[in-house]
């Protein structure tokens, strides 16, 4: 059976680099969506940089810069960063641009056809200097619990509480540091409430993970608000169609983003645009988030798409947070490590296994453990996975001319029958993101092949002339292990595998490979595969502040 798959990532914020937290969420979607072509089904993997909202605008402003340049800079190198660990968007576009401006001016219209869509004045924090509204974390003031000073918005930093802006003590914008004033404005609300049966119906249906629709339960129990969907001027974003001086605010249009950057990924490869969003879709539509984004994915989204007649979700996939050494990243800590001062010190492929052998489909945070890491990288990958390779294609290129041997004993053939049943077993983790599980069935049989290597020790049969032939049938059973191994671990480690597919001398290997076989068949010289990683290396990624 034919499938079509649309997944994406979520999209990272223009005024920050990408750091450890945001490759958490596109190593795996990579590895999943890898795992689905090697199964042979068509993946369109896409996703954007979100570049609204008041925190653009504000950092443009500080670096001397118009916000479309900034958003500019930022794409140039989010999109250099993330392909720096191999991550295969088929596209990778931005929130500000006409694909997503037209598709999130349509969608209101309809919203606003069917009555769903209500204007309130409310009051607001307005900074008289820089003649703008703030957002709560745009201002300070004294704590009213504590009465620490110096908190920011809605909650204090110092004693835990949560408040309105309104109830700080003194408060102060933090752009101008003014007294702001309290001011009314006319702003869009979607009336959530309205689709509530419908929500209900949808969280319980499979699509998002059983603690996820628990969660969503106690905002049900607390009942649906009317969502606030516009800014008041200045405000990078796009226009309300109709209303002079009012933006969509910066989460209405990134989900909204999503189809924006698949419409143009349509018109770059002719691809059917309609066949992937109307509501009868027979595609599948997938989108990884990190749990903090689960209230925007599982309510407002669904309910938007299902207004408008689209498509909704088929499956939210929910992870959890990245700590490092078992804390918050950290600026402050020098914690937070960002994508590029990570590729500037180690091999990418390193941390696409340490992930992946941490994940397990769940919404658990995970950790990187800088000492475990080392200790994983080293002992799977070069230990029991590229010295497989390394200790017995050297015999077959010398003694052999890099011919195998047309054919296995028996015991040979069993063991490579042994890894092919556990395909399925594997498949199934991948599937499941359960990429630790897959890991773990995968090392076990890296083991199984190094027990192989060690009982039979090809560097004692070549050191006898009338073993030769038993020689070339030992390095071409491990070889043969070696090429599953590697099969299995290709979603993982695009890199590596790339080179051992070369001295491998096969065709990109796909997951019905499985059955395939080297026997007489002839291989490239080795070359190396990864190197042992250098602990030194791996402790400078922490350490220092504000990098
Ligand atoms: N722009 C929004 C998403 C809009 S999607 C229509 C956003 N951006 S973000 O840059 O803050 O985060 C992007 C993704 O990275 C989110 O899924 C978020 O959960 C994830 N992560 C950010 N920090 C993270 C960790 N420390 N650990 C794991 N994932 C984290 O939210
Ligand atoms: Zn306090």
């Amino acid at each position: 059976m034919s499938r079509t798959l649309l997944v994406t990532s979520a999209l990272p914020y223009a005024n920050g680099s990408i750091h450890l937290g945001h490759l958490v969420e596109h190593i795996q979607t990579d590895i999943w969506v890898r795992f689905q072509r090697m199964q042979g089904h068509t993946v369109h993997y896409f996703c954007a940089d979100d570049t609204h909202g008041t925190p653009v605008m504000l950092a443009a402003k500080a670096r001397g810069l118009t916000p479309e340049a900034m958003v500019e800079l930022a794409h140039t190198e989010h999109e250099a960063d993330l392909r720096g660990f191999s991550v295969d968007h088929d596209l990778y576009y931005s929130t500000h641009s006409p694909e997503t401006e037209a598709m999130a001016s349509d969608l209101y219209l309809k919203l606003k056809d069917q009555g769903l869509i209500t204007l309130r004045a409310i009051e607001q924090f307005y900074d008289p200097v820089e003649a703008m509204f703030l957002p709560d974390r745009f201002i300070k003031g004294t704590c009213p619990r504590c009465r620490a000073p110096d908190q920011y918005g809605d909650n204090c930093e110092v004693c835990g509480a949560s408040y309105s802006p309104t109830d700080l003590i003194d408060a102060r914008s933090a752009l101008s540091g003014s007294a702001p004033e309290k001011r009314l404005s006319e702003h869009h609300f979607l009336r959530l409430a309205a689709c509530e049966d419908f929500l209900r119906q949808w969280t319980r249906s499979g699509t998002i993970p059983d603690e996820a629709a628990n969660k969503l339960d106690e905002w049900f129990k607390t009942g649906l608000t009317d969502w606030d969907i516009s800014r008041d001027a200045p405000y990078f974003g796009f226009e309300i169609p109709g209303a002079p001086g009012k933006f969509f605010y910066v989460w209405l249009d990134a989900p909204i983003g999503y189809i924006g950057t698949f419409r143009k990924l349509a018109k770059e490869r002719g691809l059917d645009f309609d066949a992937g969003w109307r509501q009868d879709s027979t595609w599948e539509l997938y989108h990884f988030i990190g749990k903090d984004i689960l209230y925007f994915h599982a309510l407002f989204w669904p309910a938007l798409l299902h207004q408008t007649g689209m498509r909704t979700p088929t499956r939210l996939f929910v992870h959890g947070f990245l700590t490092v050494n078992g804390q918050k990243m950290s600026k402050s800590r020098g914690s937070f490590i960002t994508a590029r001062h990570y590729l500037d010190l180690l091999d990418p492929e390193y941390l696409r296994y340490y992930l992946a052998a941490k994940l397990n489909g769940s919404m658990e945070d995970i950790d990187l453990n800088l000492d475990d890491f080392c200790a994983r990288v080293n002992s799977d990958l070069v230990g029991k996975y590229a010295n497989l390779a390394s200790r017995s294609a050297g015999f077959i290129t010398k003694r052999f001319h890099g011919q195998l041997s047309d054919h296995l004993q028996e015991d040979q053939q069993a063991l490579v029958e042994t890894f092919r049943h556990a395909a399925p077993a594997i498949a199934r983790a991948f599937d499941a993101r359960d990429t630790g599980r897959a890991i773990r069935e995968i090392m076990q049989l890296a083991d199984l092949a190094n027990q192989y290597v060690d009982q039979h020790k090809p560097w004692e049969l070549a050191r006898s002339e009338e073993r030769h032939a038993e020689l070339q049938q030992v390095c071409t059973t491990i070889l043969e292990l070696f090429r599953l191994l590697t099969l299995y671990l290709k979603p993982i480690l695009p890199t590596i595998t790339a080179k051992a597919e070369a001295f491998l001398a096969v065709d990109a290997l796909h997951w019905n490979h499985v059955s395939h076989s080297l026997t007489g068949h002839s291989i490239q010289p080795y070359s190396h595969l990864v190197t042992r990683v250098d602990p030194e290396y791996v402790h400078r990624l922490v350490g220092m502040p504000g990098n």
